[in-house]
């Protein structure tokens, strides 16, 4: 196993489960009132280009709850590129800390984050994925029923969330449509990625521009937002080419037995309507709070010593 997380098609399949699984118990001893202490004296450095309000939390309070201690730090503050170089904050890291979580603008930042530090580095979302999330994104989906049976349409914006979606998919096995505009598909190498890694699984892969026909059949129907950290100033040209992507009720009568998902933050009454997003069949908030859980599982797996599992 690689010693990073920085996309969920870094670890194998059983890898993955066995990740889940630790996470659902780590979720039912919170609900009883424990606190296994697995980390306990271990430090976790938060490096952070980008506004968090779920990943900095999550990360925070899991290393609490697991006897472990986060730093956190912004962009501003340790000025990589400006101040010194990744390779040297990395280094520098490795001989403090147990393991760094970074959300960096760039996906190249956090591979050379993990190519120089010795100590494992976490991917907490980049410009091409969110593996985290994905993470907690498929503990939800479990939690409503079978992975095997499961078919996720994402409809929107092929970015980080799709693309980690489809990887997840792809490497679990599960079925996944995607619904974008053919200008915004996401990267051509990590759709190949995904179709590769499903024709070992099984998974069924489908990209179409129509988003009636990616939630046709679908239990679980997705959305992210249009413009996405460091795509601001694009945002009133995407409200336009995604206008006929909006997640709304419309659009779920395609698929009534759908659960909806959402990573949030979300804009309401852009990608999906206040109707949807606050009604009965959105998990969104199961969604947000299994990031606690599966993070905790993923630091354990990562930095926990030897038999404190
Ligand atoms: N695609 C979004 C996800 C936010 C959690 C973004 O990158 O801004």
């Amino acid at each position: 196993m690689p010693k990073d997380f920085l996309s969920v098609a870094d670890w194998s399949a059983e890898t993955l489960l066995e990740i889940l699984d630790r996470a659902a118990e780590l979720k039912a001893l919170l609900g009883k009132g424990e606190r296994p202490r697995t980390l306990e004296g271990r430090t976790l450095a938060m490096y952070f280009e980008h506004p968090s309000l779920r990943t900095h939390v999550t990360f925070e309070a899991g290393m609490a709850q697991l006897g472990g201690h986060a730093i956190f730090l912004t962009g501003d503050q340790v000025g990589i590129g400006r101040r010194e170089s990744a390779p040297d904050v990395a280094r520098n890291l490795s001989r403090w800390v147990d393991a760094i979580v970074a959300r960096t603008a760039r996906h190249e930042l956090v591979e050379s984050l993990a190519a120089e530090a010795s100590i494992p580095v976490i991917n907490a979302l980049t410009d091409r994925f969110h593996p985290c999330q994905a993470m907690a994104d498929v503990q939800a989906m479990s939690e409503c029923g079978a992975l095997d049976a499961a078919h996720l349409a994402f409809v929107g914006d092929g970015n980080n969330v799709a693309n980690s979606l489809a990887l997840a998919a792809a490497v679990l096995g599960f079925r996944f449509s995607l619904a974008t505009p053919a200008s915004h598909r996401p990267p051509e190498d990590v759709w190949n990625r995904a179709l590769a890694l499903a024709e070992a699984s099984g998974a069924q892969l489908v990209w179409t521009e129509d988003p009636a026909e990616a939630v046709a059949g679908a239990n679980f129907v997705y959305t992210d937002v249009w413009a996405s950290m460091g795509q601001e100033h694009e945002a009133a040209a995407r409200r336009k080419v995604f206008a006929p992507y909006q997640v709304n009720a419309e659009l779920l009568r395609g698929a009534p037995e759908a659960w909806v998902m959402h990573d949030l933050p979300a804009h309401r009454g852009e990608e999906i309507t206040d109707e949807v997003l606050d009604g009965p069949r959105s998990i969104v908030l199961e969604q947000a709070e299994n990031r606690l859980h599966a993070q905790k599982a993923i630091l354990e797996r990562l930095i926990a010593p030897p038999n404190a599992q």
